[in-house]
Formats: C-alpha cells, structure tokens, sequence
C-alpha cells in the first residue's frame, strides 16, 4: 500500500505528464493523449479504467469554460464521454421561434470529436431554461404540439450520428409522482412524453432516448412513478432506451442506499440506465471529514452502477469545483465534485479509481 502524500505525488506527477504530452502535440488534449499515455506504462485515466468494465466515464462541461486551457487538457484527458450543461437547451438552441442556433452545443461536439469522446445529447424537452417566446404567451395544444415537434426534430436531426444518446425529457415528475405542471403537461396532458420519444426516433432511429430526472436514485414515489411510466411505454411500443438518474445527491439527505435494486429493476424492462450528472454536495466549510464521507458516496454509487449491467456509465456534472453549479443554486453549499478549485484531484477522485479497479 502506498501511503496516500505517496499517491497524491504520483497523481499530481501525472498529471503535469498529461499536461506536458498535450503541450507537446500543439494543444490538442485528448483520447490520443490518453492513449499514448496508457500505452506508455503511465496510470489509466477513470475513462480508462471505466471501459475495462464496458462502461464510460464522462463530465459535462459548459461553452464559457472552454477557455481555460488547464481545465479543456483535463477534460479531453480524463474522460471519454462529455455533455453540455447548458449548450443544447431549448433557450440556447431556439432563441427566436423557428430560428435554430446550433452554434454552442457544435462547439461542444467539435471538442468532443478532437478528444475521441462520445457526447450525451442534453436536453430537448424540460420545463426550465426556456426561451422568452415560449413561456411568454398562451398556446392551444395544436400550436404548442407543433412547436415542440419542430423542436425536437430539428434539433435532433441536425445532431444525428453526432450524440449517442438523448435526455428526451427532463424532469417530467414531482417529489410524490404526479406529473409536474410544466407548460407541456398543463396544454397537452401526459401524452407528450410518448409523442417527444417517437419524434426524436423519426429524427435519428440510431440514437438511445432516455428520461432524466433527479431524485429519482433510490426507490420512492418519484422513482416509482418512472418505473411504470417506462414499462406503459415499453408495452406501447414507444422508443424509450434508458433513465438517466441524475444523482445530485447531497451529504445532508443522506446517500440512497437503494440505488442498485433500483437501477436492476429498469435493467429489467430492457431498459439502460446512466448516472447522468453526479455530484455530491455538503454544506461549506468542507472538512476532511465531509470530503471523506463524499468520497464513500462516489465509490458506493461507481460500484451500484458496476454491479448492475445495464447501467452503461457514469458522467459527473462537470468535474472540478471550479465550475460547479452549485454554489449559485445552493447557497452555502459545494465542494461536490472529484477536483477542488485548482484541478487537484480530491479524496472522490480516489475513491472513484479505486471503484474502478485502478490503484
Ligand atoms: C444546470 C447548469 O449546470 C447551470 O449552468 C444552469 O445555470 C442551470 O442548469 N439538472 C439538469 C441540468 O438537468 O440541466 C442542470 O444544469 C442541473 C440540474
């Protein structure tokens, strides 16, 4: 066993390498990067390590942050799947009716295609991060039905053979199960989840249509209101692939122990799952303490996702604390990913190597 200052130094010595060979092959960071590296005798990276058991390992990043160089090596290096945070949202890619703009989410696509990396199409029907023309005025369920399909489908057609997979609809239900209240429900009724999934698989038969939503890790109502959501869709005949469980969990409602039985019980109606957009939050100041228990929780949901096949991977809400949404959403609160300010790797980056089987 090497003690962890050991560790710590090796990882840091490794990551300057990583820094020097993306330096080195004129800025490119990457897949080829990481390769090289691996071939080479160096550690694997958590893509690396994921794939050893079929699974991707990935983080969402977002337009502004592309400029920080340090930040850009280490997401092409690192991780082998990247989604959007905000880029391929309803606001940013139709900002005027009828008017498409594709621009951020292709930056994100580009970089992912540089860097070898596979990308999660997010999100094309949500109830938040509208644009103004949507939520400003009544629809009767004809228009809005047509607008919704025109968005849907030219969203997803222009990004065919380009995201593997699509977070269709987010965030369709309440803590309790019922449907939320989004402006879709309330004019077309529980239908256009169905009419959104056969839409996006006109528009790319190929690509994996999932349901996202948060606090839906352990079994409960909300989870539970997906569940038979998912098995009516299925015996309909509609084309659902995956749930995406968010996983934003914090350390303060505890961790959801039954997050295994849950993710089996969709692998049972032939149904993928991922952990869409993990963190683990706590209350700040972060202690060694906290950090230690976060790391538990990155380990015990990396093994849950592990021990459950049809779990196909794990993508963190973006990887270092630098860029994490959490301290705007909730106030006094971060600290919730795996790389702290200064993109030095935490107690969670251990814990989700050694979940993975690295050292
Ligand atoms: C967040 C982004 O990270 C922020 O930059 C943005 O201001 C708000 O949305 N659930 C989701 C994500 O599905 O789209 C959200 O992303 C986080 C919660």
């Amino acid at each position: 066993m090497r003690s962890r200052t050991m560790r710590r130094t090796a990882i840091r010595l490794r990551l300057a390498g990583a820094l020097a060979a993306v330096l080195v092959a004129g800025g490119v960071a990457g897949g080829p990067a990481a390769q090289a590296a691996e071939r080479h005798g160096k550690e694997p990276t958590l893509a690396d390590l994921a794939e050893r058991h079929g699974r991707y390992f990935g983080s969402a990043t977002d337009n502004p942050e592309l400029v920080d160089e340090p930040y850009k090596a280490l997401l092409g290096s690192e991780f082998r799947q990247i989604t959007p945070g905000n880029g391929m949202k309803w606001y940013a890619t139709e900002p005027q009716q009828g008017v498409f703009d594709f621009s951020q989410g292709d930056e994100i696509v580009n970089l992912a295609r540089a860097n070898r990396q596979k990308v999660r199409g997010h999100t094309l029907v949500w109830h938040s991060q509208l644009p103004g023309w949507l939520t400003g005025r009544e629809w009767t369920a004809p228009e809005l039905r047509a607008v919704l399909k025109k968005h849907v489908q030219a969203e997803v057609r222009h990004y065919r053979g380009k995201v593997f997979a699509w977070d269709v609809v987010n965030e369709a239900f309440n803590e309790d199960g019922t449907y939320r209240e989004s402006v879709f429900y309330k004019t077309l009724g529980p239908g256009y989840i169905a009419d959104a999934l056969r839409w996006a698989h006109q528009a790319d038969p190929r690509v994996r249509l999932y349901l996202n939503d948060y606090n839906i890790e352990g079994i409960g109502p909300k989870s539970d209101a997906y569940y038979r959501l998912a098995k009516e869709l299925r015996a309909a005949g509609v084309p659902l692939h995956g749930i995406g469980l968010q996983a934003h969990l914090a350390l303060q409602y505890g961790y959801p122990t039954t997050l295994e039985d849950n993710l089996r019980r969709f692998s049972r109606l032939g149904l993928d799952t991922a952990l869409t957009e993990v963190d683990v939050r706590m209350q700040l100041p972060a202690t060694e303490e906290k950090l230690a228990q976060q790391a538990e929780w990155y380990r015990d949901l990396t093994e849950a996702c592990l021990a459950v096949r049809r779990c196909v991977g794990i993508t963190v809400w973006d990887y270092t604390d630098k860029y994490s949404w959490i301290p705007a959403f909730f106030p006094g609160e971060g600290a919730a990913l795996p790389w702290d300010e200064q993109l030095r790797p935490k107690p969670a980056y251990f814990a989700l190597r050694g979940a993975l089987g690295g050292k």
